[in-house]
């Protein structure tokens, strides 16, 4: 029989010898415990990504067990965040009604990103910390979501890449995305209120105090002190050495799955799958604590 001080303990499972564990035992539709947020919380410190396998959440669900965690970030566009739970961001090939929708739709453009390694809200002065997606309706035709450990990543670049990231400074464009996919252009009003911004190429986790390297290639388009050309040449490369199996987790889904990512170490990508297929995913996004720390 259970007593007060029997403490409940969740179930840690190691997915790759570098990055991702799955957690089991926690249920997301019931209040955690602060007990259980410290060990969510341990676990995410430990292995960056973490999956919960089985949690038929609601939105409102998902965005309260985000609230343990930190606040929620809002999408500054008017598209891709839900209609009826402001901090849901769609990634989904359908829209509200459930109509799919196609490629050549401006929403689909943009979220088209997604394939090519990025780190959620990296434009934004204050990156966010994390984010949390769930599989409402997963692909079976791909659509994977893979992780990269950018510690570990920092960690083994040679001394040639090194020596061309360290102390340098690259630049964050929200805007850098509808050049790369063709999606609309953010409005005069949402570019305002996202200015481009310029952060360190190597950062200090404000928590494990371990350096990673820190850029987000969707928004990536210009390096300190280097042309846009070599700029580019430079992310590409960075993006293909980080991209290696070696230091890479593959997410495939499972209905009702929830990730959660700590978006200050880890890049993702999604591989691609059967467009006439449905994949609706919900994302809630945490703000970041505060500025970037320069390693
Ligand atoms: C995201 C993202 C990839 C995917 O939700 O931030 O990049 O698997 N998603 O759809
Ligand atoms: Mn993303």
């Amino acid at each position: 029989m259970l007593n007060s001080n029997d403490k409940h303990e969740l179930k840690i499972r190691s997915l790759h010898p570098l990055i991702g564990a799955e957690v089991t035992n926690v249920d997301f539709k019931e209040p955690l415990q602060s007990s259980i947020v410290e060990q969510i919380h341990k676990a995410w410190m430990e292995h960056q990504i973490l999956v919960f396998p089985n949690q038929k959440i609601s939105d409102e669900q998902h965005v309260a067990v985000t609230r343990n965690f930190g606040e929620p970030e809002i999408f500054h566009q008017s598209i891709i965040k839900s209609k009826f739970v402001k901090e849901i961001f769609r990634v989904s090939n359908t829209d509200e009604n459930g109509r799919l929708m196609p490629q050549s739709d401006p929403i689909q453009k943009q979220l088209s990103s997604a394939k090519k390694w990025h780190t959620d809200s990296s434009y934004r002065s204050i990156p966010a910390m994390g984010s949390l997606l769930h599989g409402v309706e997963v692909s079976r035709t791909g659509g994977l979501t893979c992780f990269t450990n950018m510690y570990e990543v920092y960690d083994a670049l040679p001394e040639r890449l090194r020596t061309r990231v360290e102390g340098k400074k690259c630049r964050h464009d929200f805007e850098h995305l509808s050049r790369i996919t063709g999606a609309i252009k953010p409005t005069d009003e949402e570019r305002a209120s996202m200015p481009p911004i310029w952060q360190p190429m190597v950062r200090l986790h404000p928590k494990t105090k371990r350096k990673s390297l820190y850029i987000s290639p969707i928004y990536n388009d210009k390096i300190e002190g280097m042309g846009e050309t070599e700029s580019i040449e430079l992310i590409e490369e960075l993006a293909v050495f980080a991209g290696q199996d070696k230091f890479v987790y593959r997410h495939k889904w499972e209905t009702d799955d929830v990730l959660m990512w700590d978006n200050r170490c880890t890049m993702h990508i999604v591989t691609p799958h059967d467009p006439s297929e449905r994949r609706v995913m919900h994302r809630t996004t945490i703000v970041g604590e505060g500025p970037v720390l320069a390693a």
